[in-house]
């Protein structure tokens, strides 16, 4: 039972409501209507056929609905569901006396119906769209709280969705004060516009604690003007720095191959032509030391002698390092030929107290290179080791075979105090030395850089973190 006060409340809803609400009786006779439907149609519309009132007509339309659903036993069973169509909804009237009374209400809920069906499809697309995007896409709450976490996402930052969602907080995906950067360079007019940022280069932290270096376009989402969230596309960038790396390198060594070309033609010229008169000097020194001279003489002419075959080396040097083809015709194993610049430079008192650790890969295939020319590739890197070393510390080498590349990789590492960065691209520069009067020219790692790149190989310098330099040659293998 409802009170007189509920009814009273329930008279003034239904008129209070904005639509049409009347009831029609099975002799389609408009039995009630509310205040909106009086509106229209006239206070007097109640007691008249409905077809009269609605259309001005003295006979029913020739597809009423009304009559069509009460026509029949069958049909009669469905009054119990409503009856909906284009801006109609019509349902019966229970627990009246007037059964079956149908009430008819100028509101479509089946649109409503569809409405939210065309939502609810186009939010499923628009999920879907950014569940499977490429790039990596997370939209966080303003307190943090990540609500969209994509499959790119997941594959960069290796969280799984549903961990993401409900464990990880937005800034932990930032190295240090990153997501707060982000967030004031978003609220920036500098990076892409208020509200904005573009094409921006910053790193992420991925689950197992690597740094990933990303692109980031981001933007906050706004509702009436206030900021409710913060949406990211991340593109992984880590193939791209990888190849522009070997873009650069690659230029790198092209540039150090033309420059060594060049001052290898000159240095060919200038040892052949000093070759002739350095043998000469040192010819007649020594014919010179033969006769009887006074003792102070013989003195000077020694340190003549001596200088001269100083200049002598250093001319073989420089023709070594203008020598292009070579004796590459056999076959040859880098492991025996590090071991053999091992056993010829191991006894010298500079090596006394440095320990070289071998870590060979058994079974190295087999080059075809110069031995002679390799030798001296490894006498010079090791040499250099032992010289930063200063004859104290430990030198691992190590040998490699990459099967997919066909390629011998060997490295030599030191405990020494490495290459400063600003000399590691002058290195390989002929003439280049840190080294004091007497203890270097500067061409050991030029005449490498040469005989490895006229094996087809590469050769790279570089400083472990933990200190100490390494030295890579990648020689190919022939087939
Ligand atoms: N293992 C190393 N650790 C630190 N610095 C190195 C190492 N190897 C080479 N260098 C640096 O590279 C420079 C060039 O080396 P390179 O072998 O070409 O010439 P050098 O050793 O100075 O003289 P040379 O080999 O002609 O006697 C060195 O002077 C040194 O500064
Ligand atoms: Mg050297």
């Amino acid at each position: 039972m409802i009170s007189e006060k509920e009814r009273e409340y329930l008279v003034a809803i239904v008129n209070s409501i904005p639509r049409e609400l009347v009831v029609i009786s099975p002799e389609l006779r408009i039995v009630a209507a509310n205040d909106f439907a009086k509106d229209i149609y006239g206070e007097d519309m109640v007691g008249k056929k409905c077809y009269q009132v609605y259309y001005g007509i003295d006979t029913p339309c020739s597809k009423c609905k009304i009559i069509q659903l009460l026509d029949g036993e069958e049909k009669r069973k469905d009054l119990k569901n409503l009856y909906m169509e284009e801006e109609v909804t019509l349902f019966p009237l229970v627990g009246t006396d007037c059964d079956p009374c149908m009430v008819k209400l100028d509101f479509d809920i089946t649109k409503i119906g569809k409405l939210e069906k065309k939502l609810y499809l186009s939010n499923t697309f628009l999920h879907n769209l950014i569940l499977s995007a490429v790039d990596a896409v997370i939209a966080a709450d303003k307190k943090g709280k990540i609500f969209i976490f994509n499959d790119a996402a997941s594959k960069i930052l290796g969280y799984k969705r549903e961990e993401a969602l409900n464990s990880v907080d937005i800034r932990d995906l930032y190295p240090g004060d990153g997501a707060r950067d982000v967030m004031k360079k978003l609220r920036s007019k500098e990076y892409g516009g208020p509200g904005k940022l573009k094409s921006y280069r910053v790193n992420l932290v991925a689950k197992n604690g690597e740094i990933i270096p990303v692109e980031l376009n981001a933007s906050i989402v706004y509702e009436n003007g206030v900021e409710v969230a913060t949406i990211g596309f991340f593109r992984d960038l880590r193939e791209t720095l990888k190849m522009e790396k070997e873009l650069e390198e690659t230029r790198m060594q092209l540039y150090q191959s033309s420059k060594m070309a060049a001052i290898g033609n000159l240095a060919a010229g200038v040892a052949h032509q000093l070759n002739n008169p350095l043998s000469g000097i040192l010819l007649f020194t020594e014919l010179l030391l033969e006769e009887d001279l006074d003792e102070h003489i013989k003195e000077d002419l020694i340190r003549i002698l001596e200088n001269a075959r100083r200049c002598k080396d250093i001319v073989k040097e420089l023709l070594e390092f203008s020598r292009r083809s070579n004796n590459k015709d056999y076959f040859v194993n880098v492991n025996k030929i590090i071991d053999r610049a091992i056993f010829l430079l191991e006894k010298h008192p500079l090596f006394k107290s440095i320990e070289i650790i071998r870590d060979y890969t058994d079974n190295i295939p087999e080059i075809k290179g110069d031995l002679q020319q390799l030798n001296h590739v490894f006498m010079n890197i090791i040499w250099n080791a032992a010289q930063a070393m200063e004859g104290k510390g430990v030198l691992s080498i190590k040998t490699n075979f990459l099967k997919d590349k066909n390629t011998i990789k060997i490295l030599f590492c030191d405990t020494g105090p490495g290459i400063p960065e600003d000399i590691l691209p002058n290195i390989f520069d002929p003439f280049f030395s840190t080294k004091k009067q007497g203890e270097g020219v500067g061409l050991g790692l030029s005449i490498a850089y040469r005989i490895v790149e006229g094996h087809g190989g590469k050769i790279f310098a570089y400083n472990k973190k933990d200190g100490g330099a390494c030295f890579e040659i990648d020689l190919p293998v022939s087939q």
